[in-house]
Order: C-alpha cells, then sequence, then structure tokens
C-alpha cells in the first residue's frame, strides 16, 4: 500500500510511520517544529526530527492549508491517508487560526480522496464531549468547550456526510500516551510531565482534587491498533479509549510505586477549570474491531524505559 501520513512527524504521526514502515511505502507531511508561537506562546509546531531518526520512508515539509502540498500529497498517489496533522493544542482560543488548519484543510483532503479514491483516517478528539457523562458515546451529549474541541466535532459533522461515498473513520482519541510525546513539551501527557517531576525528585504537582479528576488514559500502541483497525471498519466515527477512567492521583501513586519514591504531592488550583473535563471513559463500541491491550499500569510499565532514557538524555543532556 501507498500511505501519506500528516502530522508524520508528531507524536501520533510518527509512531503509526513507524509501525507500518516495514510492509508499506510511506510519504509523511509535516511542517516540523519552529520557532513560531501560538498567542498562548506554545510551540505553534510539534513536528520533530528525533521522532523519525528510525523512519525510512519519504518526508515532505510542508503545510496542510498550502494548495503545494496537496500537490505533493496527490502526486504521491496514496491509497490510504491518516490524517492526523493538526493544531492539537487545547488550551489555544483563537478560533479562526484553529478552524482553519483544522477543519478547512480536512475539506480539501476529503475532497483529494474522492478524486484518489484513498481510504480517510482521521484524529477527531475525545474533547468533543466536554462535560457528557461517561462513558462517552458518539452521537450522544457532544458539547466541545473549547475552539480546538469545537474544531473536531465539526469535522466528524463533515465526514459524516461524506460516508456513503468514501471509506472515511475518525478516531476519537481520549488523553494519548506513550513514546514520541517528548517534543510536546507543556501539551505532553501528564504520565510524563509527572514522571519526569518524580525522577527529578521535585514534589509532583497536581490540580486540587485530582484524586476525583477521572480520565481514559490511552496508551500509543492501542492507538496504532486502533488506526490499523479503522482501516477495516465500516465508515464513521469511533472511540479510541482504554474504556477504563482513571484519576490523576492514581498516575502519581503508580509513578511512585514503579520508582519506589515517596513525593508528597503539592496540590494547586486548576486555571482551565471552567473548560475542564473531569470525567472521560470511552464507551466501546462493538462494531469497531479496536480492543485496548494497555490498562494504565501495563501502559505505564511498557513506557518506563523510555521515560527513563528520556529523563537522561533529553531533560538532563
Ligand atoms: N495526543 C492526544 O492525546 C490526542 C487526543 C485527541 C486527539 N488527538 C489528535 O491526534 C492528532 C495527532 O496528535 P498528536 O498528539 O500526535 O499531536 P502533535 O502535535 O504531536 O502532532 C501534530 C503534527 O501536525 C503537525 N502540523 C500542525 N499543523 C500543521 C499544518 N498546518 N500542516 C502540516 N503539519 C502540521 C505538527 O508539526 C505535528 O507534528 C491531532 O489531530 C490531535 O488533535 C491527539
Amino acid at each position: 500500500m501507498r500511505i501519506v501520513i500528516t502530522g508524520g512527524a508528531g507524536f501520533i504521526g510518527s509512531a503509526l510511520a513507524l509501525a507500518l514502515q516495514e510492509k508499506h511505502e510511506i510519504l509523511l507531511i509535516d511542517t516540523m517544529q519552529s520557532s513560531t508561537l501560538l498567542d498562548n506562546g506554545n510551540l505553534k509546531y510539534l513536528g520533530h526530527f528525533k521522532n523519525l531518526l528510525n523512519f525510512q520512508g519519504e518526508l515532505f515539509v510542508g503545510n496542510i492549508n498550502k494548495t503545494q502540498t496537496l500537490k505533493q500529497i496527490k502526486a504521491f498517489k496514496p491509497d490510504i491517508i491518516f490524517h492526523k496533522a493538526a493544531i492539537s493544542d487545547t488550551t489555544f482560543y483563537n478560533q479562526n487560526a484553529i478552524l482553519r488548519t483544522n477543519l478547512n484543510s480536512f475539506k480539501n483532503i476529503i475532497q483529494l480522496c474522492q478524486k484518489l479514491k484513498a481510504k480517510l483516517i482521521y484524529a477527531s478528539s475525545a474533547s468533543v464531549y466536554g462535560d457528557a457523562p461517561s462513558p462517552q458515546q458518539v452521537g450522544k451529549d457532544e458539547n466541545p468547550k473549547n475552539p480546538y474541541a469545537f474544531s473536531k466535532l465539526m469535522m466528524d459533522k463533515l465526514a459524516q456526510k461524506y460516508a456513503s461515498e468514501l471509506h472515511i473513520v475518525g478516531l476519537r482519541y481520549f488523553n494519548v500516551y506513550g513514546k514520541g510525546e517528548f517534543f510536546k513539551g507543556k501539551t505532553s501527557s501528564m504520565i510524563l510531565q509527572l514522571a519526569h517531576q518524580i525522577l527529578a525528585g521535585k514534589n509532583p504537582i497536581l490540580f486540587e482534587g485530582s484524586d476525583t479528576i477521572y480520565r481514559d488514559f490511552v496508551y500509543i500502541k492501542d492507538v496504532v491498533s486502533a488506526n490499523i483497525a479503522a482501516l477495516t471498519a465500516k465508515s464513521g466515527i469511533y472511540n479510541v479509549g482504554s474504556f477504563q477512567a482513571r484519576s490523576f492521583q492514581d498516575i502519581v501513586d503508580i509513578l511512585q510505586a514503579k520508582l519506589k519514591t515517596n513525593l508528597t504531592c503539592k496540590y494547586i488550583p486548576n486555571p482551565f477549570a471552567k473548560a475542564y473535563q473531569f470525567h472521560t471513559q470511552a464507551f466501546c463500541d462493538e462494531n469497531f474491531a479496536y480492543r485496548s491491550q494497555f490498562g494504565l499500569e501495563e501502559g505505564i510499565d511498557d513506557y518506563l524505559p523510555e521515560i527513563q532514557r528520556l529523563f537522561a538524555k533529553e531533560v538532563n543532556a
């Protein structure tokens, strides 16, 4: 198969590329990290060359908002497009900028897939549910709380219009963690951030009430499996989680048990409380052949050697 992965130097895109490269011809599209900042001071583009050190395929550095980039995708003649490129920062509130990148470019990619007769698997997000009751289910109580979440819900609505004429699958990722997320910096998972605080001997910092803030944390290897399952799924939108809700306090407790530390947590007020998700848990759709293999303990176990390598080679380098 010939495969294009947009956002291919980012966390999820690069993991997918590395998993698929042995059997397929791959072209990655990414802007790559630069000094460009979002209004909130975070980096705009998070793709990093170190995510691709073991990648054997082709990389085109381009912006999915640009016709030139779409031409490159078309010329490659892909059978499948995994569309992961996005402004993925949930704390960036510039509606115009986020919707132009996440939504407008998506329509162009859909139309390109129609012309190419290519399958399209794209990244949606559990953020679309907002404070909908758990377990969150596709088509039920979606209530986005920020422009990022709204952009993903609009992508899903657009995708549904094309579901009868195209193989188009949207994957609503819950909180993803694992190898390849380090270069997301402040927007990397709390699993990585808390582990690095603990390894540095610092008091782990949590929001007040973290023992009652629950999320569905899903490991990157499960996310790769879900993308592969999407290739043979019926067109539609599916949740990608671990199907378990665990608290942020659980993360610290698991990490401290594994790292044999007993640091006191420091609790701070939650600055995002107004637009925060306090309980997420994916509903498992029987019609989608993906099943999670990693609970939080298993995922952290598998990830820990990489967390420790990053701490030695990147944090303390
Ligand atoms: N990581 C999570 O927990 C999570 C949860 C829900 C949804 N998602 C979605 O999954 C996808 C991948 O997320 P990720 O965690 O790998 O994020 P990421 O930021 O690491 O990856 C996105 C990549 O897209 C690139 N990019 C951004 N704008 C671009 C543009 N205009 N043109 C070309 N490339 C561009 C970035 O450089 C980056 O490499 C995103 O669509 C994100 O919204 C992620």
